[in-house]
This record gives C-alpha cells, structure tokens and sequence, in this order.
C-alpha cells in the first residue's frame, strides 16, 4: 500500500494526497479511508473507460477526496454469462484513476468481498427488479445490491455516483439508499457516448469491427425513438415498432441478424411499462451482437 504524505507546515487536517493509495483488504480500506472527510464513491468492474471517468470527474465536484472500487463481482453474473470473459485490465485501470487524480481505489478479490463461511444476505427490490434486465438476468440485481450494500458499509461515502448508461442499476441503488437509510446521496451520471452515439461500455471490447457497426442500431434506434416523440407521436406503441425496424435492420452490413432481448418504454421512477406519451418516458434496449450482450436507453420527453 502506497502512503499517505502529510505536508509540512499545515494542519493535518489540510493533508494533501501526493500518491494514490490501493488497497486490497477491507482493512487497509478502512485505515485508508478514515484519514478522509467526506468522499465520494465510483463503484466500477473495471475496464475504465471514458464513461466511468465521467464519474470520477462528477465525483470530484461533490468531495475533495474520490474513491474508486474496481471488483468484477461475481454474484451479478448468471450461470451462462460473461464473468470469465469480462475483461480485467488492473494495471492500466490503475494508470487511469492515478492520471484522473482518485485519492483511494479500492481492489479486492472476490474472497475478500466474500469471505468462505460468512452468512449469504439477499438484498432484493422486487417492484424494480422483476422487469428489463432483471426479467433476462435473473440474481442479477440481488448481486449488484449485495454488493453495493457492502461496499457502502466498507467505503461509508456520502456520495456515490452511478450512470444512466445502467438506468435501472441507478434506480434500484437509488431506492435501496432510501429503503435501507443508508446515509448517502446517489448522484445520478449522464451516458458517454463514442462520436458516433454508441453507448461507452467495458463490453465494447469484445466487438468485432463489424458487431461494432451493427451495434449503433441500438443507439440509432434510440435517437430515432426520440425524433419520432418530438414530431408529436402519442403513444409508445409506435415507438416500440420504430426501435424493433430499426435493430433488426442490419442492411448489407453482416449475416447475423442482431437478437433483441427487450425493446421497451416505461416511467423513469416505477419502471412500469408505460403506453401513451404524456410525461417523459424511458426507452430501454437489450441486445445481443454476436455474443455480445449490450444495453442502452434514452429518456424521451414527448412533444418537445
Ligand atoms: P460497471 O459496468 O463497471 O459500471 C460502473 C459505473 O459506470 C456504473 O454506474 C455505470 O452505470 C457507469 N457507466 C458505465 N458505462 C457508462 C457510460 N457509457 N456513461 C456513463 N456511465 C457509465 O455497473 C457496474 O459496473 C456494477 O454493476 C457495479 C455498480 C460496480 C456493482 O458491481
């Protein structure tokens, strides 16, 4: 672990971070993070990419100290998905938030975070994770609360940031925060996007230059969803059937037409599905590229 360097001449109370500090163990956290006042926190897998440095650079207009988790929890991954595959690039991960300024990053392994014989606690929101993502992933929420709720408990920020990129994450952490009292706002963060619109994402890795160019169906569905809202559409059905045309429209570009897991518009808040275009309405893509899974999702404001 890398130290903490108290300048000469002040109070100690005006230390300055000169070096990053990593830690591994919920300890060496601990020890860390109670030289800190007020943090706020960037839970990441990993992969940095310029979406998550969004984050960083949010974080750093609510605190003075920003720290930074990379952990590829392994209790969000179904059976049949990706946990092997996900990509871990630690060093360069490291370079990143050193370069981005983090005070504290946080990286530990999975027996750590699960240690053998603790007891298993399932945090669930039913009302907000029996739909989208969790309808096609099932566990998946139960794992991202688990894990979120502990690295609440270790890292005890005051905020914590999340993008909109995972909309339906942002959601349940938001109404876990509130239901569980944890002391801490959620600082909701936009979606970075490529130039071209796609949606920034560790999972961006893995495409093909060719999956790379059908996966902007998804954000050019999206896009187009919102046009048709603005041009005075009223009901959601008509943009439902605009974003299915539009991803299974592959052109000349591959054989492998793109499957869809789910195309649909719901309320921001309840994520219930919703039908006309009165007030603004989220529409969430789920689809798969070639072995790819990939999401995205725009928030759409009717007649605007
Ligand atoms: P991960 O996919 O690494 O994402 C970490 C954070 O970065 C999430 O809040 C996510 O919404 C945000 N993010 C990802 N891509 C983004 C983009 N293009 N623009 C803006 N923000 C983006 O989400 C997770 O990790 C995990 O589920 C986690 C919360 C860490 C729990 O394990």
């Amino acid at each position: 672990m890398q130290s903490l360097v108290v300048l000469g001449g002040r109070d100690a109370s005006t230390y300055s971070v000169l070096k990053m500090i990593v830690a591994k163990t919920i300890p060496d956290l601990r020890q860390a993070r109670s030289r800190f006042g007020p943090i706020a926190f960037v839970p990441t897998m990993g992969a940095l990419h310029a979406g998550h440095l969004s984050l960083i650079q949010t974080a750093r207009r609510y605190a003075r100290d920003v720290v930074v988790s990379i952990f590829v929890n392994p209790t969000q991954f179904g059976p049949r998905e990706d946990l092997t595959r996900y990509p871990r690039p630690l060093e360069e991960d490291l370079d990143l938030c050193r370069q981005a300024g983090v005070e504290l990053v946080f990286v530990p392994d999975a027996g750590e975070i699960y240690r053998v014989g603790s007891p298993n606690v399932v945090v669930d929101l039913p009302e907000l994770t029996q739909t989208l993502e969790g309808r096609h992933r099932p566990g998946h929420f139960q794992g991202v609360c688990q894990v979120v709720a502990k690295l609440f408990n270790i890292v005890q920020p005051q905020y914590a940031c999340f993008g909109t990129k995972d909309f339906q994450q942002l959601r349940v952490i938001e109404a876990m925060t509130e239901a569980l009292d944890f002391p801490i706002q959620i600082v909701p963060c936009p979606t970075v996007r490529e130039p071209d619109g796609l949606a920034m994402s560790s999972r961006n890795r893995h495409l093909s230059d060719d999956e790379r160019s059908r996966a902007l169906n998804i954000n050019r569905a999206l896009f187009a969803a919102d046009a048709e809202a603005r041009a005075g559409a009223q009901v959601t059905s008509k943009l439902v059937a605009t974003m299915q045309r539009m991803l299974l429209n592959v052109g000349r570009l591959g054989h492998v037409p793109m499957s869809i897991d789910y195309v649909a518009c719901v309320d921001p808040k309840t994520l219930k599905l919703v039908d006309t275009l009165t007030a603004p309405v989220t529409c969430a893509i789920a689809a798969r590229v070639g072995s790819t899974r990939l999401i995205d999702n725009l928030t759409i404001t009717p007649g605007r």
